[in-house]
């Protein structure tokens, strides 16, 4: 077999860059939260994001294809579901995207993959939105 015959799966979370571009990505999520325009998103979080950063990046991780560590350390956990007990609005969600957007394009080397992760987490957050 010529060696341009195997096949190499390449997934979301190799072509995001790995778990070291999602940290970023989230990082830099949190941070932007504390700028200017996304003061109600900020409001509906802990003053202490810490732990927070740690779960949407282990979240993100897996569901990108990438190790599952934040579906065995939270068996049963659906991110759906965590979300019916948080009041999520028009507005917050969409502070939500616009910061998540921003995040990615800023670290995501394939902007046109970037792009359509943003938009899957969009169609995410859309879901989210009660009333
Ligand atoms: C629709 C807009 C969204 C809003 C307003 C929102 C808000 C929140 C809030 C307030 C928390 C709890 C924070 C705290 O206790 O300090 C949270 C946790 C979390 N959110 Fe969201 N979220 C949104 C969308 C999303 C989406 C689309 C995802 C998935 C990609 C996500 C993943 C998570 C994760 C993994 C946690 C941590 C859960 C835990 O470890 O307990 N969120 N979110």
């Amino acid at each position: 077999m010529a060696e341009s015959d195997v096949q190499v799966a390449v997934t979301p979370y190799d072509l995001v860059g790995r778990a070291d571009v999602v940290r970023r990505i989230v990082d830099r999520f949190y941070d932007l939260m504390d700028e200017e325009g996304f003061a109600e998103l900020r409001a509906l979080h802990a003053p202490d994001l810490a732990p927070m950063r740690d779960s949407l990046t282990g979240f993100l991780i897996a569901w990108l294809g990438g190790p599952r560590d934040w579906f065995t350390r939270n068996p049963g956990k659906c991110v759906m579901s965590l979300h019916s007990k948080i009041a999520v609005t028009q507005q917050t969600a969409r502070q939500w995207c616009d910061a998540m957007r921003l995040a990615i394009a800023e670290f995501v080397p394939d902007q046109d993959f970037g792009a359509k992760m943003a938009d899957a987490l969009e169609g995410m957050a859309r879901g989210m939105v009660r009333g």
